[in-house]
């Protein structure tokens, strides 16, 4: 008798306790059901940002997955403190866009350490240990660098005068600052008259954009091109061009990366005459890849987005249909 009752007190503590590892806040999760994802978003920077923060709650809801979202308003120690609270809370899965590459390890380590799996989302990390997380989905931003100098090189292919181009990075530190240039400057970097003159960081705002461009055209006056890491500077400097008497898109050529609505409106206005995209719909991916990583499933260490470019006639023919 007493056996009988051993075996279904111990049944039914066994039956609990997989209800617990299943409903969320379970640390490794263990494959239940009910998911908790802790995100940690960059901020609200860009137009682009305010998508992507769309993609990933409407996502959430969509795949059934319980959503701790924190907005770290661009700064690192906010995304660390948002980490380590996710930790304690014991979440299924940690998934964040780090805002700048460096600086990782530790805290990825206590993610390791209490067996929460780690996605990066959009962004990269440049830690070495590369098993502190499962895999790292968004786009390439190297290739994204390059098509837009790849635009460049066969804009000016009959012109032989030098090419004086002012470039507006992204938020210092961070993955598509550094892999943007990188990867035009690669491409450029193969004929002598392509030069950047001026190149300084606009923060990926529109604010920003506007105030380095003002800066750039006071102390630059032959600026033949403008290359913005993002939509938002580029939109922001248009206001500065504008502002000292000059057309956007003509005596300026512009290009940026994003097609957001508003930059690809600029395109087809003739204001803006490249954009390279880059996808901010990151939400129905990053879902299915959580499901695998916390029922401990195999998932490939990178996942790149799929994106395109877009002339000024492409963007009049997509405009009404564009999602973000
Ligand atoms: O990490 C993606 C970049 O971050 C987008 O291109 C930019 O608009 C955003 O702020």
């Amino acid at each position: 008798m007493f056996k009988r009752i051993s075996a279904l007190v111990l049944a039914g503590l066994t039956a609990m306790s997989m209800t617990a590892c299943g409903s969320g806040g379970g640390g490794a999760g263990g494959g239940g059901d009910s998911i908790t994802m802790g995100f940690s978003q960059v901020g609200a920077e860009s137009g682009w940002r305010t998508a992507n923060t769309k993609s990933v709650q409407d996502s959430a809801k969509t795949a059934g997955i319980t959503l701790k979202f924190s907005d770290a308003q661009q700064k690192q120690e906010n995304q660390i403190k948002a980490l380590r609270s996710y930790i304690q809370q014991k979440v299924d899965v940690i998934a964040f866009s780090p805002v700048v590459e460096s600086g990782w390890d530790t805290v990825l380590k206590e993610a390791k350490d209490a067996k929460i799996p780690v996605i990066l989302t959009d962004r990269a990390v440049d830690s070495k240990d590369t098993s502190l997380y499962k895999t790292f989905l968004g786009s390439d931003f190297v290739e994204e660098g390059k098509k837009a100098g790849q635009w460049l090189v066969n804009e000016y292919k009959d012109n032989k005068d030098p090419v004086n181009i002012v470039e507006l990075q992204g938020t210092t530190g961070s993955a598509p600052a550094n892999d943007r240039k990188s990867g035009f400057q690669e491409v450029i970097g193969a004929d002598p008259k392509f030069k950047i003159i001026a190149s300084q960081t606009g923060d990926f705002t529109r604010a920003k954009g506007k105030e380095v461009m003002e800066a750039f055209l006071k102390s630059n006056p032959d600026i033949d091109v403008l290359y913005a890491h993002n939509d938002d500077m580029g939109l922001g400097a248009i206001e500065a061009i504008e502002g000292a008497g000059k057309v956007p898109g003509k005596d300026i050529k512009i290009i940026t990366v994003d097609a957001v609505k508003d930059g690809m409106q600029a395109l087809a206005d003739g204001k803006i005459n490249y954009i390279v995209e880059c996808s901010p719909l990151l939400g129905p991916q990053l879902m299915d890849l959580a499901k695998k990583v916390v029922k401990g499933e195999q998932v490939p260490a990178r996942v790149v987005t799929e994106e395109t470019t877009f002339t000024q006639e492409q963007a009049k023919q997509v405009l009404s249909s564009r999602q973000y």
